[in-house]
C-alpha cells in the first residue's frame, strides 16, 4: 500500500489512485438532486451569511433571461463560490479592524482556492471558472486574475453583482446591514466599471421590488 500511495506524486496521480481504489458498490450516482444537496451543504458550512448571494443571483439571472438549466447551474455556483475561504485563516476572515497588506493578499486568493477545489471535482469542474470569477470586474481591476469584460461569462457577471449586494445587505461584526436604497446607490456607482450595466439594472429592479430581501 505504501508503494501505491508514495507513487502518487502529484494531485492528478493521487486523485486517480483514490478513484481507482473506490469500491464500486459505494459509488454514488451524481443526480441533479444530489448535486444540489452537496452545494447546499457546502454553502451552510463555509459561509452561512451569504445565503442571499444565491437568491440575488437567481432573481437577476431570471430577469436577464437565463434558461432553467442555466439557473440551476448558477444556483450551484452561487452556493459554492466562497468555498475557497476555507483556505483563509479565521483570524483574518473574522478580524474586526482593517486588514494589513499581506492579510488582504491572502483574502484575495480565496477565489483561486475555489477554482482549485472545484476543478478537482468532476461534477463541478465545468462550474469552476465562473464560480472563481465572482470578484473579477469588467474593467480588469478585480481579483484574483484581473480578467476583463470579454473574458467573463454572463453567469460570472451575475454572480459578481449578487455577491456584492449580499455583502452589503449582510450584517458584519463592525456594521449592520445597509438599507436597500444605499445598496442600490452603491451598486450603481460600479455600473459599467465594476459590473456589467444590465446586471446592475436587473439587480436594482429586483432589490426595489423585494426590499425585505
Ligand atoms: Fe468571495
Ligand atoms: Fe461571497
Amino acid at each position: 500500500m505504501l508503494t501505491r500511495w508514495s507513487a502518487a506524486r502529484d494531485t492528478t496521480d493521487r486523485n486517480a489512485t483514490v478513484a481507482a481504489a473506490e469500491p464500486e458498490e459505494l459509488a454514488i450516482e451524481a443526480t441533479d438532486q444530489r448535486l444540489d444537496q452537496i452545494a447546499t451543504a457546502f454553502a451552510g458550512v463555509f459561509d452561512a451569511e451569504s445565503s442571499f448571494t444565491f437568491e440575488h443571483s437567481d432573481r437577476v439571472a431570471a430577469r436577464l433571461g437565463f434558461s432553467e438549466a442555466e439557473l440551476v447551474r448558477l444556483r450551484r455556483a452561487a452556493q459554492l463560490h466562497d468555498i475557497g475561504k476555507l483556505a483563509v485563516p479565521n483570524a483574518i476572515l473574522d478580524k474586526l479592524g482593517l486588514l494589513t497588506g499581506p492579510e488582504w493578499e491572502i483574502v484575495k486568493q480565496h477565489p483561486a482556492h475555489t477554482l482549485g477545489v472545484l476543478a478537482q471535482v468532476p461534477v463541478f469542474r465545468e462550474l469552476a471558472e465562473d464560480t472563481a470569477n465572482h470578484h473579477e470586474r469588467i474593467d480588469g481591476q478585480g481579483y484574483f486574475r484581473g480578467l476583463t469584460l470579454v473574458q467573463l461569462t454572463p453567469a460570472a457577471r451575475v454572480l459578481a453583482v449578487a455577491d456584492v449586494a449580499d455583502a452589503l445587505m449582510s450584517a458584519r461584526p463592525y456594521r449592520g446591514p445597509r438599507p436597500v436604497d444605499e445598496v442600490i446607490a452603491l451598486l450603481r456607482q460600479g455600473r459599467g466599471t465594476q459590473f456589467r450595466p444590465d446586471a446592475v439594472d436587473a439587480m436594482t429592479v429586483s432589490l426595489a421590488a423585494a426590499p425585505s430581501a
